[in-house]
């Protein structure tokens, strides 16, 4: 009997960029910042800036990386913004590896780059969560999303390793994680 994938823990410890993120795609992103904005306005910001032109897997990260882990999804930090504004992480899933329910602390952008993840997104009320929606993302699917209202559990759904790419509004180097907080809840 196989043991069944377990949501990777350790890995979201992101204090040290282990990855590579192309100069172009940090500059994109910059470019697409605005101050004052509203954490939903800059996270569509991103998302429609990166949509034209998303990097290979193999510009962000080395082939043992890109084989991703038995123990679980694996993330790896890219880029830490020097002011803190945004940090970008890559995400490595084996077929059926999948995170907890969780939400966010800032505003993401996800970009799927291999692959496909399946996502349900949940509303909570009166200490029980509902799935409000369930996504199929393919590659070169782009999604901006910011909190309240983002929690949600991400699958890989294919039958081959899923790599995404993740842009968060804040400095992982100093929180270590892009996880607010993970849910345990009924699902109804
Ligand atoms: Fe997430």
């Amino acid at each position: 009997m196989s043991a069944m994938p377990v949501p990777q823990i350790l890995g979201s410890l992101l204090m040290v960029p282990v990855g590579t993120c192309p100069e172009w795609l940090v500059a994109a992103i910059r470019g697409a910042i605005r101050t004052g904005a509203s954490w939903q306005e800059t996270a569509d910001r991103v998302a429609a800036a990166l949509r034209p032109e998303l990097p290979r897997p193999d510009l962000l990260l080395r082939p043992a990386q890109l084989s991703g882990d038995a123990a679980g999804y694996q993330t790896h930090l890219l880029h830490a913004e020097p002011d803190g504004l945004f940090s970008v992480a890559a995400m490595v899933w084996r077929p059926g590896q999948w995170t907890p329910i969780h939400d966010h602390v800032a505003w993401c952008v996800t970009a799927v780059l291999q692959g496909a993840e399946y996502e349900e997104i949940f509303a909570q009320r009166d200490g029980v969560l509902r799935v409000a929606a369930r996504n199929r993302n393919a590659a070169g699917t782009v999604t901006g999303f910011a909190p309240p209202g983002d929690i949600h559990q991400v699958r890989n759904a294919g039958s081959g390793v899923a790599v995404s790419m993740h842009v968060y509004g804040a400095d992982l180097t100093r929180l270590g994680s892009s996880i607010r907080r993970e849910y345990h809840l009924p699902i109804t």
